[in-house]
């Protein structure tokens, strides 16, 4: 089997892009092999080992390419390790850190078959300046103030912690 690790993810505004880019960084300091890829152009998982997998959180779900990600390579992924984050408060109160976790819970629970090594929520990044059709017509969001709550010392410490358990496996040979 392939040495590389495929870190693939869904991104609407880029907040979430910029997360797997940093992630791809640590994995590869770490010594690992990383292939940075918009998850909907992989086709197959064939040429990698592992795979980390990334996508924002809207409107209580996660992104349709996360999903339609694993519906597609449902038995592949079965038979290597994957990690899983996602982004999503915009505000740092621990109700809605809670809520988000729970709103990705409630995704992973629709694929039970998936036994992700490591789950993380990131905080997301909010810019009403940049929204687009149809959410630039919600009133109530174009009022919100900028956010942007993603921690990079956290995510760097998440990515090395992926470092240890995605190493290749050791053989004494
Ligand atoms: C219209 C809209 C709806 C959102 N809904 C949710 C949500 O239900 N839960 C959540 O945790 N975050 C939600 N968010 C926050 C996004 O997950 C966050 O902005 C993220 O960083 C966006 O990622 P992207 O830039 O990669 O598209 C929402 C953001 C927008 C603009």
């Amino acid at each position: 089997m392939s040495s590389t690790i495929l870190v693939g993810y869904a991104t609407k505004y880029g907040s979430t892009q910029e997360v797997a880019e940093a992630i791809a960084v640590a994995l590869r300091e770490g010594g690992l092999q990383v292939d940075l890829q918009p998850m909907r152009v992989v086709s197959t998982l064939e040429g990698y080992r592992a795979v980390v997998l990334g996508a924002p959180l809207y409107m209580f779900r996660w992104h349709k390419d996360a999903k339609n990600f694993l519906s597609r390579h449902r038995q592949a992924m079965t038979q290597r390790p994957v990690a899983v984050f996602a982004l999503g408060p915009t505000e740092d109160k621990p109700k809605d850190w809670q809520e988000v976790r729970s709103q990705l819970d409630k995704e992973l629970a629709n694929f039970p078959w998936l036994e992700p090594i490591a789950v993380e929520v990131f905080g997301g990044k909010f810019d009403p300046a940049a929204l687009t059709f149809p959410y630039n017509l919600v009133p109530g969001l174009k009022k919100m103030p900028v956010q942007d709550l993603r921690d990079w010392t956290a995510i760097r410490a998440w990515a090395n912690s992926l470092v240890a358990k995605l190493q290749p496996e050791s053989s004494p040979w």
